[in-house]
């Protein structure tokens, strides 16, 4: 019999997929979680699902610190959001796939399988790195079954699957954010109910005191909070815990899919919200009017790409080299405010900072300032000429 590797969460779309490619595709089947941070009891849930739909082997891959030095501080370093969302799912998406294909390798596999739906982004992002590194066969049974949730649950409860999944939102949950879809999310004309926010405090509900958080970077990523030197993969954490804290990091929008679809959206993003904020603070100080510039024209390719399953793409690859160029004096300390779902920088210094407190006070003598009149003259030349044609 052949084998397939089974992107394998423990979720509905997932545990289905086992059974359908053993009694519909006839595989051996062969699970695999591949672990980008999201919480601890999920990777549980997706070892007992394993094993109650007695699938042949399970692998849980450890590849937190790969996903927070390798993609997160990238995305970090490019500001990287698209339509608001810091892209928690899509930057996971393309080193999940690289481990299912080391998996499949390994196992000897012939095909490699995902529970992705035909509506979402994430099977561009699964294939398209499935496809461009590896000559694996490509099984997506939900979509090619054409199935609803409704005939999944139905299928799950014919066949016996003990679902360990408890919940009626379809979550997708790594190191760097939270996405929540489903049920009544699904009508933007309907308020998101409380419940669906795991990580972040309402404003209301949020400390009535404000928190000020001190973040350190170096070249880009930050590599402290409040003094204390970290891992990525923590400082995310800490992050994620003092942003959610206060209010921070709720996101409700009308997102933009690939295939075209508008489509309600909620995350739950803290510490992205917080260290990108902190990072484009201090690029404020370092960078000049030009780079600044190129680099926002840069973030919104980058996302763009991200989003839209081209990680491949060597644009991307380009731009990465670009920023990390630029990213060499991005290195300094920012401190933020953090209130009640509103975040603002408090102060910022670094030794590669252009701002010059002698230059700019009103108290500076050096500078000679009837030196600028001559710059004024002929500032705006071919808009005055314009102006005079009409007078
Ligand atoms: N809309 C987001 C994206 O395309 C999040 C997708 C979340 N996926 C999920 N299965 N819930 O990146």
């Amino acid at each position: 019999m052949e084998k397939v590797v089974l992107a394998f969460s423990g979720g509905l779309d997932t545990t289905v997929c086992v059974k359908l490619l053993e009694e519909e595709y006839n595989y051996e089947v062969v699970t695999a979680c591949v672990d980008v941070g999201q919480p601890q009891e999920e990777l549980e849930k997706s070892q007992n699902s394993a094993d109650n739909i007695n699938a042949g082997k399970h692998y849980i891959i450890d590849a937190k610190d790969e996903f927070a030095e390798e993609y997160i501080a990238r995305g970090i370093k490019a500001n990287a959001e698209y339509e608001g969302y810091p892209l928690s799912t899509a930057l996971a998406r393309p080193l999940i796939a690289m481990k299912i294909i080391e998996v499949a390798e390994k196992e000897g596999a012939t095909a490699i399988a995902h529970g992705c739906t035909g509506k979402g982004n994430d099977q561009f992002r699964f294939e398209a790195i499935i496809r461009s590194m590896s000559d694996f066969k490509v099984i997506a049974p939900i979509r090619e079954m054409n199935l609803t949730r409704t005939e999944e649950q139905a299928y799950a409860k014919e066949h016996g699957l003990n679902l360990s999944y408890d919940k009626i939102y379809s979550i997708d949950e790594n190191l760097w954010g939270r996405a929540i879809e489903g049920d009544v999310l699904e009508d933007p004309a309907n308020e998101p109910p409380e419940e669906i926010y795991e990580w972040t405090k309402s404003a209301e509900d949020a400390k009535d005191t404000p928190t000020k958080v001190a973040i350190e970077f170096e070249e880009g990523v930050p590599i402290a909070i409040d003094g204390e030197i970290m891992g990525l993969v923590d400082l995310i954490n800490k992050a994620n815990e003092i942003a959610g804290e206060n209010g921070v990091g709720r996101v409700d929008i009308i997102e933009n899919r690939m295939i075209g679809l508008k489509s309600r959206e909620t995350y739950e993003v803290p510490g992205a919200k917080l260290l990108i904020a902190a990072h484009q603070a201090l690029e404020q100080l370092v960078l000049t009017t030009d780079e600044l510039r190129f680099a926002q024209y840069m973030s919104g390719l980058y996302a763009d790409l991200v989003y839209s399953a081209l990680w491949q793409e060597p644009l991307r690859e380009d731009i990465d080299q670009a920023i990390d160029h630029m990213q060499r004096r991005v290195s300094g300390k920012v401190v933020m405010k953090l209130f009640k779902g509103s975040i603002q920088p408090l102060s910022r210094e670094s030794p590669f900072s252009l701002h010059s407190i002698e230059q700019i006070t009103f108290e500076d003598k050096e500078t000679e300032q009837s030196e600028v009149e001559g710059m004024i003259k002929y500032h705006g030349l071919q808009a005055a000429n314009y102006q005079k044609l009409n007078r």
